[in-house]
């Protein structure tokens, strides 16, 4: 492996403890202002010192995210369809050049894959045009990893979404969080962080990412579970604290009461 994917890698992933915790507010690329990120800007400010990568869109980046900052970029570049196409929702495509990835000086590039729908092959193609284009320039890949509607969070489905990512090419895979975790970790080659997903009650999004650790996740990429939570600042140092610290979810939601 090149030196400046290592590099870039090591900035995603604590080297220390090859953990990481990553903050998601790409949501905007198709759900628009979702609720907690109207001023994107002023909701992560208090949360970045516990983040160890910003999951940003590039115009997010750079309408509200200070050039300052930091903290390394995991850009969202794939994207295409809104949250009303029900029928197309993940449907993506290329929408960010690498080009101007680099411009803004990312540690690595997510794109969302969809499998198990009759697009599955246009968003693959996409996604390994970006790999070829990202491995071009040492920049590491997260595959964002679904499944086509009906076929649920279930560990044969996201394991083969997972294992996929990872054969064409994904340095990092993102995916849910289900029953039988262990197998989607053990049958996929890199490293593995859970989406939250919809808002949880916060006691059960904790509990959710230590399942995820104790069956070999290295991390979280959470958006929604943190920004929408009542107390978002409690939210992210509870979750980093069962990322980094070993922290049990009744101890990590004792930190999460304690940060009103
Ligand atoms: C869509 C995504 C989201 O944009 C986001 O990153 C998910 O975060 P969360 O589910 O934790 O709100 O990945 O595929």
């Amino acid at each position: 492996m090149d030196w400046g994917m290592k590099n870039r890698l090591s900035k995603i992933i604590n080297p220390k403890d090859g953990h990481t915790v990553m903050l998601a507010v790409d949501h905007g690329y198709f759900m628009g202002p979702t609720t907690g990120l109207e001023n994107l800007s002023e909701m992560i400010k208090p949360l970045l010192p516990y983040a160890d990568v910003l999951m940003p869109t590039r115009g997010g980046l750079r309408n509200y995210v200070s050039p300052e900052i930091d903290i390394p970029i995991c850009l969202r570049v794939s994207g295409g369809t809104s949250i009303l196409n029900k029928d197309n929702l993940l449907h993506e495509g290329i929408i960010v050049s690498m080009e101007d990835a680099i411009r803004l000086n990312v540690s690595a590039v997510a794109f969302s894959i969809l499998v198990g729908q009759p697009f599955e092959r246009d968003t693959i193609l996409s996604f390994t045009k970006i790999i070829d284009e990202a491995n071009r320039y040492g920049i590491p890949v997260l595959a964002v990893t679904a499944v086509g509607r009906g076929l649920g969070k279930d560990a044969k489905y996201l394991s083969l979404a997972s294992r996929m990512a990872a054969e064409l090419g994904a340095s990092i895979v993102k995916t849910y969080y289900c029953k039988d975790f262990d197998k989607v970790v053990e049958t996929c080659p890199v490293p593995i962080v859970i989406a939250g997903g919809k808002k949880i009650p916060e006691r059960e999004a904790l509990q959710m990412a230590y399942n995820a650790l104790q069956d070999g996740a290295i991390g979280v990429d959470m958006g929604r579970n943190i920004f929408q939570s009542s107390n978002p600042v409690g939210m992210i140092k509870a979750a980093n604290a069962i990322v980094h610290k070993n922290a049990t979810p009744d101890e990590a939601f004792e930190i999460f009461k304690n940060n009103k």
